[in-house]
């Protein structure tokens, strides 16, 4: 036998082949099988369906990833992105695209928007259509670029068109009707998708608080407060109140609490806001809301919001803008929470 690689040059092939196939399997597909023999997908997990594939096709093809992240790292920053941290069973059932092409990596790598991960449980179709058309008439200090290569425009909405009512200053003439394509409806669709699933408490992995970080929403200290606000829950929720507002709501009802017309309704001078009882508010934010009119459906928040973030929000709105009503307090939120237990 040559064991020469300079004279042998069958040896010299086989050699690199076989060191080759012996590091991929190391490197790439022993690890690989591990990871997913010990994560199948989860069993509170929906699977797309064909509408949202294509949809996930649109969000790869426009680039969606370049600016959201899809992974909600263990770390306290990252809590306002999801119930609880991701894990890597979350992933089990990516698919491929094609025959050719590869399976989607969609954890991103830049978060100059928020993550998207439980974006479906935060959003609605009405909001994602008008910011999808243009971000600035929802969210007026957006720097996410517009997509009208989504939408049409027309003269008049002809039958089972999906019309978005994007307020008049944002469309070429106020006569304008604006109408989604089919890839617009298929990435909405995909975007409400996106929720995360409910795993057993024990294989929860926990967000790290950082020391600094608990500081934030504390109270004044007592010394600081004046004599009306001696109620410590009436500070604390002072507090939240605004930051929890700006997180939660204002995305559709706005800074200015005034909406946006045939879009998401005023809360200044809302009648249910300013109503005396608090309790179709707090009905409202738990379990969503869906009335017959101009409107879109809002969103269920129960689930994402605690029964202090919810207070906290009603008192804010029950008394800025010029509203003037009576407070709840957080006691009467968990009432109204048990008793119309519908999505917890
Ligand atoms: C240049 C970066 C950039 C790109 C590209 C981009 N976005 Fe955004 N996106 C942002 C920023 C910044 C925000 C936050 C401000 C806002 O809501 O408009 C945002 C917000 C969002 C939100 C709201 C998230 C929430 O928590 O309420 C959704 C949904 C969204 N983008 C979807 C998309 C989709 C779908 C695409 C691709 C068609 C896309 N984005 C492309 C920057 C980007
Ligand atoms: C995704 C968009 C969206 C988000 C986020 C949202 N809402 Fe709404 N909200 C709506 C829509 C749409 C309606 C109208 C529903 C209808 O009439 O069918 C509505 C209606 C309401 C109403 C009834 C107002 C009236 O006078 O008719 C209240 C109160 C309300 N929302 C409070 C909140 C609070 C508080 C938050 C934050 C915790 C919030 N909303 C977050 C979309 C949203």
């Amino acid at each position: 036998m040559n064991f020469n690689f300079h004279t042998n040059h069958r040896l010299l092939l086989i050699s690199i082949f076989v060191g080759f196939l012996t590091l991929s399997l190391i490197i790439a597909v022993f690890p690989a099988k591990y990871v997913q023999d010990n994560n199948p997908p989860l069993r509170n997990k929906e699977f797309l369906s064909p509408e949202a594939s294509q949809g996930l096709k649109v969000f790869v093809a426009e680039g969606c990833v370049a600016c959201h992240t899809q992974q909600v790292r263990n770390i306290a920053t990252d809590q306002v992105w999801g119930k609880r941290p991701s894990i890597p069973a979350d992933f089990a059932d990516n698919k491929r695209l094609g025959t050719w092409r590869s399976t989607p990596s969609l954890l991103g790598t830049e978060r100059t928007g928020p993550d998207l991960t439980n974006v479906g449980s935060r959003q609605g179709e009405v909001w994602h259509y008008i910011h999808l058309y243009n971000p600035r008439a929802v969210v007026p200090e957006s720097i996410m670029p517009s997509y009208p290569w989504l939408f049409k425009t027309k003269a008049t909405a002809g039958p089972g068109d999906q019309v978005v009512n994007v307020p008049d200053g944002f469309k070429d003439k106020p006569e304008d009707v604006i109408v989604a394509t089919q890839r617009a409806e298929h990435l909405v669709v995909y975007l409400n998708s996106l929720k995360q699933a409910e795993i057993p408490k024990i294989s929860t992995p926990e967000f790290i608080e950082y020391d600094w970080m608990k500081k934030e929403d504390t109270p004044r200290p007592m010394s600081a407060v004046t004599e009306s606000e001696v109620n410590q829950e009436e500070i604390l929720l002072n507090s939240l109140g605004p930051k929890a507002y700006e997180r939660q709501c204002q995305a559709c009802h706005q800074a200015n609490g005034e909406g946006i017309p045939g879009a998401f309704p005023p809360l200044k001078g809302s009648l249910i806001v300013l109503d005396k009882s608090p309790d179709q508010m707090i009905n409202i934010i738990l379990n969503g809301f869906d009335r017959p009119n101009e409107y879109g459906a809002m969103p269920a928040l129960g689930p994402v919001l605690s029964n202090e973030q919810i207070a906290a929000i009603i008192n804010f709105e029950r008394n800025h803008w010029g509203n003037k009503a009576p407070k709840t307090t957080v006691a009467h939120v968990k009432e109204i929470r048990d008793k119309t237990a519908t999505n917890q």
